[in-house]
């Protein structure tokens, strides 16, 4: 099973989105029975809370499926149990890199790296631009798939 972790600073707007739509992709191709997705934040802030309304509206927009999006913190163990764990921006990485104890490590990436447009997702709590946040993790979402199956094929 390979396990994919996203993160960001309340997994109330970007890191359940990119859970609900790399779970989607997943499910697409035909891998859910090989990929766990799931995705945790930094803070502390939002725990067992549903995902933004922000969030679930564009979710629904594009009719992919926000079942069992739930806040948690991201916790030390998540490091051993994870294979990719995938932040939002660089701030983010920071933050993981104190919570899990571990100075870096190349399963540890910030998800636009992947992309050609490498950057920070904005956070859209503040932006209030969902579409943006919705059009740079899909972009983001297809690159991870690619790169999972050229490492695991
Ligand atoms: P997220 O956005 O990190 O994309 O979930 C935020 C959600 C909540 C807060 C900040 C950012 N907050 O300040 O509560």
């Amino acid at each position: 099973m390979i396990k994919v972790l996203f993160v960001c600073l309340g997994n109330i707007c970007r890191s359940p989105m990119a859970e609900a739509i790399f779970r989607h992709k997943v499910e697409q191709v035909g891998l859910e029975k090989e990929i766990f997705v799931d995705s945790a934040a930094t803070s502390s802030w939002h725990i067992d809370a549903p995902p933004h309304k922000g969030t679930l509206a564009i979710l629904k927009d594009y009719r992919i499926s926000s079942k069992g999006l739930k806040g948690r913190q991201l916790q030390k163990e998540d490091f051993e149990a994870f294979d990719y764990i995938v932040a939002m921006d660089e701030s983010n990485i920071k933050d993981i890199y104190r919570i899990l104890d571990q100075p870096q490590h190349p399963k540890i990436f910030r998800l636009l790296d992947l992309t050609e447009d490498a950057k920070d997702v904005p956070d859209p709590y503040y932006t209030g631009n969902f579409q943006e946040t919705y059009d740079l993790v899909s972009a983001g979402c297809e690159a991870l798939m690619k790169k999972i199956k050229e490492e695991r094929r």
